[in-house]
């Protein structure tokens, strides 16, 4: 089942990112494709906002994985942003533990997950961003499995 919405601006593509972030649970991943400057990261900015994160929320491309303090939905969480840009090989995946991610009391997001595709869970919600620069984005979200249905309905609502 896909949903597919536009966004027409920075801010509406941060506003998307706190409402999906108010609908978000421990266990949950979320993988965000898009080019080099999609906008991968400012959903993501805006889903850390929404979890009561203050500290900034920038491209783990060296760090590779940045851990945060969350509050989802009142409860203490852990909020787990990736950013696989630079792995090369699958075996690099394991080494610095994505898996380790994938537990109920975090929240896990990747930016450019292709890579760790045979570790990620089947339930989980893909987002892909098309566009990049000033071009308007198209966000299609994609999930097999979960009660994604039901929460993106919430989101989408408004
Ligand atoms: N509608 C829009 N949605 C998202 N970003 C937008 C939009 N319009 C313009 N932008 C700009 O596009 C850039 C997106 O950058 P961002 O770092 O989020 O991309 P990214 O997908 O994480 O890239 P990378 O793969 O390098 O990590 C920002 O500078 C943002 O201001
Ligand atoms: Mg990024």
């Amino acid at each position: 089942m896909d949903y597919v919405i536009k966004s027409e601006s920075k801010e509406a593509t941060l506003e998307l990112g706190r409402a999906l972030g108010a609908v978000l649970e421990g266990g949950d991943v979320l993988c965000l494709s898009g080019d080099l400057g999609a906008g991968k990261t400012l959903l993501t900015q805006g889903i850390a906002a929404s979890l009561g994160i203050t500290s900034a929320v920038t491209s783990p491309t060296f760090t590779l994985i940045q851990e945060y303090s969350a509050l989802g939905q009142g409860k203490p969480l852990r909020f787990i942003h990736m950013d696989l840009y630079r792995l090369e090989h699958s075996e690099e995946v394991e080494v610095i533990g994505v898996e380790d991610a994938f537990q109920d009391d975090a929240i896990c997001i990747i930016e450019w997950p292709k890579i760790a595709h045979d570790v990620l869970p089947e339930d989980r919600l893909d987002i892909q961003i098309q566009g990049s620069g000033e071009e308007i984005r198209v966000i299609t979200f994609i999930f097999k499995t979960g009660n994604w249905q039901e929460r993106l309905q919430q989101v989408l609502a408004g």
